[in-house]
C-alpha cells in the first residue's frame, strides 16, 4: 500500500531537514561551538534602570542594536529607576529560563537573594555599566563598564590644573547621581581624592539631582540661591544631563557659565559637546554607553564555554572645550 504523497513528501522534507542539522551539528563541533547553538537563538534578559540621560538612552540603543546583529533574542525591561522593578524583571527573566541575564542596577545595594535565586537556577549573571556591593562575588560572572573613580579623579585633575598657581579659596558646588548607585559614590570618591591636591578647593554644596537634567536646572537654581551674595567658582555634575540642566539655572541667573562659574561634568554625550563649542561647558570626562557589542560578545562566549575575564573596563578619553567643534561629528552619542 502506498502511502498518501502528503506523507511521502512529509517523510523527505524531515530527512532533509535532519541531515541539515547534522551537517550544521558537526560544523559547530569544528568550531568548539556547543550543539545547542544549532537548534534555537540565545535568549539574554536585560534588566535596564531607566531613561533618565542622553547616556541611558544611548545604553539602550546600543543594547538593543547590537542584540539584533548578534542574532541574540532579547528580552528588555525598562525598570523607570526603581530597584523594585529590576528584582521583578530579574525574576521574570529566571522564570522564562532565559540564557543569560544582563543588569545594570540602579543601585549597589540589596542584590543578594536575586542573584542567589539566577544562580540557583543555573543562570550566569552578567553585570554592565555599574558594579552591586555583595560579599559573594561569585553571584556575577563578569562586570563591564567604566572606572566611575577613574572617571572622577580625571574631573578633580583637571579642575585642580585650570587653577593651578591661583591664591584664594576655590568654591565647588557637586550635583550628585542618583543616591546609592555606584557612578554616584565612586565619582564623589574619585573627585574629592583628586582636589586634595589643592587645598584651596572645597566643595561647599552637594546634592543629588539624580543624574536628570530636569533636577540638574531645579537644585543649581537652589545652589544659586543659598549661595546669593557668594562665588561659585566651579560647578561638577555627575552626569552630562544635570550639567545641561544646571547651565540653564545659571544663564537664568544672568552668570555666564563655562566663563563666571567653571562646568565640569561626565559622560561625554553630542549635547555636552554642543555646550563645550558654545563656550558654555570647559569639560567632559568620557563614559561610554556603547557597551552592546562587548555584551553581546560576552554572552556568546559564555554559552560557547569560555571562561569571562572578571572585569572589563572601557578605554575612555577627557575632552576639553577647545577640541570640541572638532570632535562632535565623531560623536556616536
Ligand atoms: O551609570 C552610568 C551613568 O548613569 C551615566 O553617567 C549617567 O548619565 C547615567 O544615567
Amino acid at each position: 500500500m502506498h502511502a498518501p504523497f502528503w506523507h511521502v513528501s512529509g517523510q523527505a522534507f524531515f530527512f532533509e531537514i535532519h541531515m541539515q542539522r547534522r551537517h550544521a551539528l558537526a560544523a559547530l563541533a569544528a568550531l568548539g561551538l556547543p550543539a545547542w547553538a544549532a537548534d534555537r537563538k540565545l535568549v539574554l534578559g536585560f534588566s535596564q534602570i531607566g531613561a533618565e540621560s542622553a547616556w541611558r538612552t544611548a545604553n539602550s540603543a546600543s543594547i538593543k542594536q547590537a542584540a539584533k546583529e548578534a542574532g541574540i533574542e532579547l528580552k528588555f525591561a525598562d525598570a523607570q529607576q526603581k530597584q523594585e522593578n529590576q528584582i521583578k524583571a530579574l525574576r521574570a527573566f529566571i522564570a522564562q529560563k532565559v540564557d543569560v541575564i544582563a543588569l545594570s542596577p540602579v543601585v549597589e545595594t540589596g542584590w543578594g537573594t536575586v542573584l542567589r535565586e539566577a544562580r540557583a537556577a543555573g543562570i550566569p549573571v552578567i553585570l554592565t555599566d555599574r558594579l552591586v556591593k555583595e560579599a559573594d562575588e561569585g553571584l556575577w560572572v563578569t562586570f563591564m563598564g567604566s572606572d566611575f573613580v577613574e572617571e572622577g579623579r580625571r574631573a578633580g585633575r583637571w579642575l585642580v590644573d585650570k587653577m593651578k598657581g591661583g591664591k584664594d579659596e576655590v568654591r565647588i558646588v557637586e550635583l550628585q547621581g542618583t543616591v546609592g548607585a555606584a557612578p554616584a559614590l565612586d565619582r564623589r570618591q574619585g573627585f574629592e581624592e583628586a582636589i586634595k591636591a589643592d587645598p584651596r578647593l572645597k566643595i561647599v554644596r552637594s546634592q543629588t539631582a539624580d543624574f536628570s537634567r530636569a533636577k540638574g536646572k531645579e537644585v543649581m537654581e537652589a545652589f544659586l540661591k543659598a549661595e546669593a551674595g557668594r562665588k561659585i567658582h566651579a560647578l561638577y555634575a555627575h552626569n552630562d544631563d544635570m550639567a545641561l540642566g544646571a547651565i540653564q539655572a545659571i544663564e537664568e541667573a544672568g552668570l555666564k557659565p563655562g566663563v563666571d562659574i567653571l562646568v565640569i561634568s561626565i559622560d561625554g554625550v553630542k549635547g555636552a559637546f554642543q555646550a563645550m563649542a558654545a563656550g558654555k561647558l570647559n569639560v567632559t570626562v568620557e563614559c561610554s554607553p556603547l557597551l552592546g557589542p562587548p555584551l553581546m560578545q560576552a554572552v556568546k562566549d559564555l554559552k560557547a564555554g569560555k571562561t569571562l575575564p572578571r572585569r572589563v573596563v572601557t578605554e575612555e578619553g577627557v575632552f576639553t572645550a577647545d577640541v570640541a567643534a572638532r570632535e562632535l561629528p565623531r560623536r556616536q552619542y
